[in-house]
């Protein structure tokens, strides 16, 4: 009930931002969808923090996917970019992204995934979002957000959809080992179309990667970082400079060697590339986790 209440509020701030912003605003020619998550985004953000933190620029980094370069044309295969299907182009289409999981199935976050099947489409097999073409793009039949998703907080942030049809050639993105972790020490590459400057509709064509360390949970929950918003359902990585930001959502992390065990989604952080404000991700390897997803996929 409170959920439902808290989208018609946004939805009705939204529809007023794009009238006051009206024409002269290029982000417009934005995917309406992208503005909305960024929306539910900061809304978080102000409820964690308990003020505006987002709006305070004094510890941003200088930064650029925040701090990468473009993927390495091996690296994350099966990472998708999610579309608002009415719009043609997919480069303005994008707002978040996912991973296949099988020949019909992706992995994405629930807070990219209120939405209705037939609004949306997913884009797979490309690294580049060019303007036109269709081709790679696949309607979605199902989406499937996990019971226990809370949009106060962002926990259980995670989402199976099933694709219309199924996509063969591309190879999937194997899941963790239930109940495991990587060791602090290991290295974990995050991959997006989101935006390479905080607050910037600064978006590239090209698929990004950035190579981001893990942060320890009680580090990540400590009063000078996120002070306790840190679940089980989360993990945290990156460092000043190095991060996920708007629109990489639900995009997968990896970690080393392979890059190819997806041990999380994209799901929310205060700023990008900030200090002691590392990128949160849902952890895949959590047991309700893991068991919702699986319970979603084909046996
Ligand atoms: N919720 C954001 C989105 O919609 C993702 C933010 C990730 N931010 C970060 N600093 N790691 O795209």
């Amino acid at each position: 009930m409170t959920r439902r209440i808290w989208l018609v509020l946004s939805v009705l701030l939204l529809i007023a931002i794009s009238h006051l912003e009206g024409k002269a605003n290029p982000s417009s020619e934005q995917s309406w969808m992208r503005a909305y998550i960024a929306l539910k985004h900061h809304a978080l953000m102000t409820r964690l923090t308990g003020s505006d933190l987002t709006a305070a620029p004094s510890t941003q980094a200088d930064s650029r996917i925040v701090g990468g370069t473009v993927a390495p044309p091996h690296l994350h295969p099966f990472q998708v970019a999610i579309l608002q299907k009415n719009r043609p182009n997919n480069y303005r289409a994008q707002f978040c992204g996912g991973s296949l999981v099988a020949n019909q199935y992706i992995i994405t976050a629930a807070h990219c995934s209120d939405m209705l099947a037939e609004n949306v489409a997913v884009l797979v097999g490309t690294r580049t979002l060019t303007g036109k073409g269709t081709s790679n793009r696949v309607d979605v039949s199902e989406i499937y957000i996990h019971p226990k998703y809370q949009i106060s907080s962002y926990d259980y942030d995670v989402a199976v959809w099933k694709l219309a049809k199924p996509v063969y050639g591309i190879p999937f993105a194997k899941l963790p080992v239930r109940g495991t972790d990587p060791r602090p020490s290991t290295s974990t590459t995050v991959s997006g179309w989101g935006t390479m400057k905080y607050k910037e509709d600064d978006y590239p064509r090209e698929l990004r990667s950035v190579s981001v360390p893990g942060v320890e949970r009680t580090t990540c929950n400590s009063v000078d970082s996120y002070n306790g918003a840190i679940t089980p359902r989360m993990f945290c990585a990156g460092q000043k400079g190095k991060d996920a930001c708007q629109a990489d959502s639900g995009g997968p992390i990896t970690r080393s060697p392979s890059n190819k065990i997806l041990i999380g989604v994209v799901s929310f952080g205060t700023g990008c590339g900030w200090a002691r404000y590392p990128g949160v991700y849902t952890r895949l390897a959590n047991p309700e986790i893991f068991d919702f997803v699986v319970s979603k996929l084909p046996p």
